[in-house]
This record gives C-alpha cells, structure tokens and sequence, in this order.
C-alpha cells in the first residue's frame, strides 16, 4: 500500500441500529432512519438515503450500515429490491429514473447487524469485520448534513484527514447550556477557529466540567466545541472498543463511543476539524420538525 492510498477512505459505516425511543410512536410504525426529509431538489426521501448520498457524493464507495437483526428486511428491501412492475409503471418519469439510480446506489451498500443493542461504540464495533482494517468515514444514523461551502461536509472532513494523516473529529460551536446532550472536543488550534489538535473528548459534560476543562483558547466564553457526527477514524478504533467490550466496561449502561476516541487520541493523536456546514439532528421531535423546514432551504454542497 503506498503512502497515498494509505490515506484514501473508501469505506462508510452508518450506525442505525437503536430504537428510535426519542421519536416514539412514530418509531413504533418506522424505522426512524426511514422518516421522511425534502430535499433541496423537493424530492421526499428517507433520512438513511440522504445520509448514504453525503458519503458516496464525496468519493466513498462502499457504505456499511449497522441495523438490528429484525430490521435487516426493511433495509435490504429499500435498497436492494426494485419497486414492484406495477408500482413503477405509475410513477412519474423522473421518479423511475430516480428509481433506476437508486438501485445502482443500492449496490454500493451493505447491509451489517447488531444482535443486541449495547450502544453506540458497540454498534460501530459491529463494522469491524467489513471495514477491514481500512479507515473508515463514520456518520450518524439520525443526522443531515449541508455544507456552506461548494465543498460537502464529507468531502472536507475527508480532505483535512488526507492533509493531516490522522483521524478527524468533525466540531461545531455550541452554546455551553446544551452541550451537556454532545460529545465535547477541546484543544489547541492550528488553525484558528477550523483545525484544532485535539487534547480532550468527553463525552455529555455539565457546564462546570466544561468550563473547567474543556474551554479552547481565542473562543468566546461560555462556546465549546461539540461533535458534528461525522467522523474519520483509524481502523484502530476497534482495538480500543474491543478492549471496552471484552473488559465489559460500560458507561450509563451502553458501550459508548467517545472514550475510546480519547483512547486513539492518545495513542495515534486526533484532529478537530469546525465543519464549515450546518449538521440536523432527526432524532428528537422539535428538532426534527425544524429539520423539515431548514434542511430544504440551506446550502447547497455538490460533494
Ligand atoms: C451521540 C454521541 C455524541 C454526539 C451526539 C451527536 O450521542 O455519543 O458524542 O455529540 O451523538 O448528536 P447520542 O445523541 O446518541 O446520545
């Protein structure tokens, strides 16, 4: 492998296997990857394929997404099996041609399972046999994302990570009285307000401990960084949660994430990386209804 291609993500893991509980009791009658968003083209689509088309527009080919075992079915259907002749006939002829393509997406797609539902590390965790040792781009199950720039979310995290040859947290600014629902990052800037050597993960602070340890320099009082839920991991992230998972260590309950980051961050070092974009999370009501009307109005990125 040559030092280029050593740095060259092919591979995408979408986690999507919880249970929607924040969105009960639509999430009894749907998957909630499987809510409806407009986009910017006023298409309906569901969550899952806006996610799947921000990694492949941005060059990534392969894309693994974690479900649960009962809802292999719903996946493999909408994005392997074709619409029955008869319903395809009576669409319209720009929806059959988005039909067609959405079948040559579906090949590109892989369906993988969590047995039980042990949190968010255990399900990324569950991608380590198809990821192959290969780095990967890690996106959320339950967010969108639009870029400010001509260049997608994606793609910039995926070019910073090419530039610096390690993994890459996205960030966004946060207000410090909601970080205490995100994974904070904190460090030194190498790049004021953009690219940040990260020297700290924590996973839902309360405001004291952010305050105390988790302030970055040259940032207004009070603004913390927090995770964007997109990122750009070595495949040595496994080890860490494997020695997690093996060792049954849990926090509240679940095998969680962002300690094994802070674990890859010391041992490899970590990039964060303020996305020039605006992330939406779909998985809360208010916020997925404000999702409905912003998401179709902003940015604009072509990958
Ligand atoms: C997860 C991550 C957290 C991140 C958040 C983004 O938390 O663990 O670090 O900030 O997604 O929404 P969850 O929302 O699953 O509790």
């Amino acid at each position: 492998m040559t030092i280029r291609s050593q740095y060259r993500v092919r591979k995408a893991v979408i986690p999507a296997a919880g249970f929607g509980t924040r969105m009960f009791p639509a999430t009894k009658a749907v998957k909630k990857e499987f809510l409806p968003i407009i986009d910017r083209d006023g298409r309906a689509k569901p969550i899952i394929l806006a996610i799947v088309e921000e990694a492949l527009s941005a060059g990534i080919e392969e894309v693994g997404i974690v479900v649960q075992n009962g809802d292999r079915t719903f996946f493999e259907d909408f994005f392997k099996t074709p619409p029955s002749p008869e319903f395809f006939q009576k669409l319209s002829r720009p929806n059959q041609e988005y039909s067609k393509y959405l079948q040559d997406l579906g090949q590109k797609v892989t369906i993988l399972t969590q047995d039980i539902q042990e949190g968010f590390g255990h399900a990324v965790f569950c991608a380590k046999e198809w990821a192959n040792n290969e780095p990967f781009l890690l996106l959320l199950g339950d967010h969108i994302y639009s870029s400010q720039t001509e260049i997608s979310c994606a793609r910039q995290l995926l070019d910073i990570y090419s530039q610096v040859q390690q993994s890459v947290i996205g960030l966004r600014v946060t207000q410090a009285e909601v970080i205490h629902h995100y994974g904070c990052g904190a460090g030194v800037w190498q790049e004021q307000d953009s690219i940040l050597s990260v020297t700290q993960l924590y996973e839902k602070p309360n405001i004291e401990y952010a305050r105390q340890h988790l302030s970055v320099e040259g940032m207004a009082e009070d603004l913390f960084l927090t995770m964007f839920g997109m990122y750009v991991l070595d495949s040595k992230i496994f080890d860490y949660l494997a020695e997690h998972i093996n060792g049954n260590f849990r926090e509240r309950g679940e095998f969680q994430l962002t300690s094994c980051l802070d674990k890859l961050r010391q041992s490899e070092g970590m990039t964060g990386y303020v996305v020039k974009g605006r992330c939406f999370d779909t998985g809360l009501p208010e916020v997925y209804r404000q999702t409905l009307i912003d998401f179709a109005i902003s940015g604009g990125a072509i990958g």
